[in-house]
């Protein structure tokens, strides 16, 4: 087990170290320099490049590992940097992968320009791995792209809202962060021309998986080492965010509890030196632990819709992917 283990991060790593290589060049001798050295600058921030890594491995998945789309890899990177970008200026964050963010190191029109600039050239990447297939696969791209702008915007709506339902945070979660894991299986598994009934399986993988994430992403946001996580811990309170933690935490509290839950819609948001009254609070109602199962939960039914991958290396290899995600700190 541990040998295949190590098989495996060194798949992604090696992988990794090429996706690196193609977004390297994807911004490089362009100009203006106003418009892509900040474009670079959040692409050098790095990452985990989780979605070109989805890609990836889903087309390898289903071609016997012959075909590896690095463009369309390099592409959902970019897009989901555009996100980021935009992201960072609607949720007022100031540090992300532990450097300041793009609105705060430039200005504010650059990184709303910057953001524009990266989903453009995402979808010129995107086109060069694109054959046969490139309907389907830029109609599921772009479907990704408009689910992301439909859950955004519920996630802002979510923070003046004083009742927020589970399900309705779910919906908002798998359109914000799932619908774009979802594309990146999917794309990964068209242009590595795989069946059908392969397409469908890596998508539910892709989905779920990303369903995990986010909830894990607000986990994060209480739990982590700042340092490691990169983005400012206790952010979500500090805006308001309906949070998986959050609406557990309401659904759970009384009294006291509850008022002070409350305050945090009304209030738009706490003060900095408010989170750690709010994390005990958390510990207190056992949210931490909620959540932690919820993303168990996610991870395993995305790993139970991989049954029909014929060979067993491939679940292996997604399974190790799953459990390494439940396992990280940033
Ligand atoms: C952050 O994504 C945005 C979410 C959807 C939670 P990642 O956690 O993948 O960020 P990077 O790319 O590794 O920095
Ligand atoms: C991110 O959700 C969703 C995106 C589409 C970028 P968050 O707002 O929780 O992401 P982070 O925590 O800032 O990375
Ligand atoms: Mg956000
Ligand atoms: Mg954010
Ligand atoms: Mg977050």
């Amino acid at each position: 087990m541990k040998n295949s283990v190590n098989k495996f991060l060194s798949l992604y790593n090696s992988e990794k170290v090429k996706v690196e290589k193609v977004l390297a060049i994807s911004l490089r001798k362009r100009n203006p320099e106003s418009l892509y050295k900040p474009g670079e600058y959040i692409i050098a921030g790095g990452g985990k490049r989780l979605r070109p890594l989805l890609v990836l491995l889903s087309a390898m998945a289903v071609s016997d590992k012959k075909i590896k789309p690095y463009y369309a890899s390099a592409a959902v990177e970019l897009l989901h940097n555009f996100t980021l970008v935009h992201d960072d200026i609607m949720d007022n964050a100031d540090i992300r992968r532990g450097r300041p963010t793009l609105h705060k190191m430039y200005s504010l029109d650059t990184a709303i320009l910057v953001g524009d600039s990266l989903l453009s050239v995402a979808y010129e990447y995107l086109l060069k791995d694109c054959n046969g297939n490139a309907k389907e696969v830029l109609k599921a791209f772009t479907q990704g792209l408009v689910e992301v702008c439909e859950g955004q915007s519920m996630d802002k709506d979510f923070e003046l809202k004083q009742k927020v339902s589970i399900e309705e945070y779910l919906l908002m979660i798998e359109k914000k962060t799932a619908a774009m894991a979802e594309m990146c299986c999917k794309i990964g598994a068209y242009l590595g021309g795989g069946t059908e009934v392969e397409v469908k399986a890596l998508s539910k993988f892709g989905k779920n998986i990303g369903i995990a994430f986010q909830i894990q992403d607000d986990l994060l946001d209480i739990s982590a080492d700042e340092k490691e996580f990169g983005k400012i811990v206790g952010g979500d309170l500090m805006e308001g965010k309906k949070t998986y933690l959050f609406l557990k935490a309401l659904s759970k509290a009384k009294g006291e509890d509850n008022k002070l839950l409350e305050k945090v819609t009304e209030r738009k948001g706490i003060k900095q030196n408010q989170i750690k009254k709010y994390k005990l609070l958390y510990q207190k109602l056992g949210v931490l632990e909620d959540s932690r199962d919820e993303i168990i939960n996610y991870t395993k039914k995305a790993l139970f819709s991989l049954k029909v991958l014929k060979n067993e290396d491939d679940r292996e290899m997604f399974t190790w992917l799953a459990n390494s995600l439940i396992k990280r700190n940033k």
